[in-house]
């Protein structure tokens, strides 16, 4: 199966932003991932809806976009109208999982759920059929550029496992710490999704970094 690369635009030049979409349109990157913080769910702020529906008004590729915050519940609707078609709420963030996951449909959105490192993949038992993506984060959410959490590819491995064994279609997509060296383990490992910071960004060519990604099947 072909890999999907998602660049995650938090360590793009937020000065030149119309030019980072211009890359990533001309690029070979499938969607864009959009990092969303409140600093209360993650020590840190990022961006919001002013950035979001910018962005989606001239981006070609489908936005990605993940809610590092208190009650995403409270945000389908401004989601769904800034374009996104991929929303991806923190299981940890989310009292009532099942509910959420169904609003996400309704509003014409794929639904993903994220754990974070220490949340095992077993929490996901019941709702495996029902979701579209599971995003594992390989660091601790809140900053680009950390270092990748090796522990991370076995848990893909059990994560693939419980998807086989629920008979679900969810897609596996990882986030935090995606490079040269840990992008050809996950893909082996069965990542369907490669979330990507500053391995793209801040590389010399990015176009050329979203190509090598790009080459890496299962
Ligand atoms: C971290 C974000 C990531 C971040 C990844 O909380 O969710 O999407 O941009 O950055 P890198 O690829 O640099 O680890
Ligand atoms: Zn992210």
């Amino acid at each position: 199966m072909e890999t999907i690369v998602s660049p995650s635009l938090l360590s793009a030049n937020f000065l030149h932003l119309d030019k980072e979409i211009e890359m990533i349109n001309e690029s070979e990157a499938d969607w864009l991932h959009m990092d969303v913080m409140d600093g209360v769910f993650v020590p840190n702020i990022s961006f919001g809806f002013p950035i979001l529906d910018a962005v989606g008004k001239v981006c070609k590729k489908p936005m990605d976009v993940h809610l590092m915050i208190v009650h995403p519940e409270n945000y389908i609707q401004q989601t769904a109208k800034s374009g996104a078609a991929i929303m991806n709420v923190h299981y940890e963030a989310c009292v009532h999982l099942h509910r959420t996951i169904q609003a996400i449909h309704d509003a014409g959105m794929k639904a993903g759920v994220t754990l974070n490192p220490s949340t095992p993949v077993n929490v996901l038992e019941d709702i495996i059929g029902d979701v579209d993506i599971v995003q594992l984060m390989s660091v601790n959410p809140g900053f680009g550029g950390q270092k990748f959490i090796e522990s991370s590819i076995k848990k893909v491995q059990r994560l693939r496992q419980l998807i086989e064994r629920g008979g679900s279609q969810a897609l596996i997509e990882v986030d935090g710490g995606v490079q040269v060296d840990t992008a050809p383990r996950l893909v082996e490992a069965g990542v369907d999704i490669l979330v990507s910071g500053s391995y793209v960004f801040k590389a010399a060519d990015p176009k050329a970094t979203i190509h090598s990604l790009k080459q890496l099947h299962r």
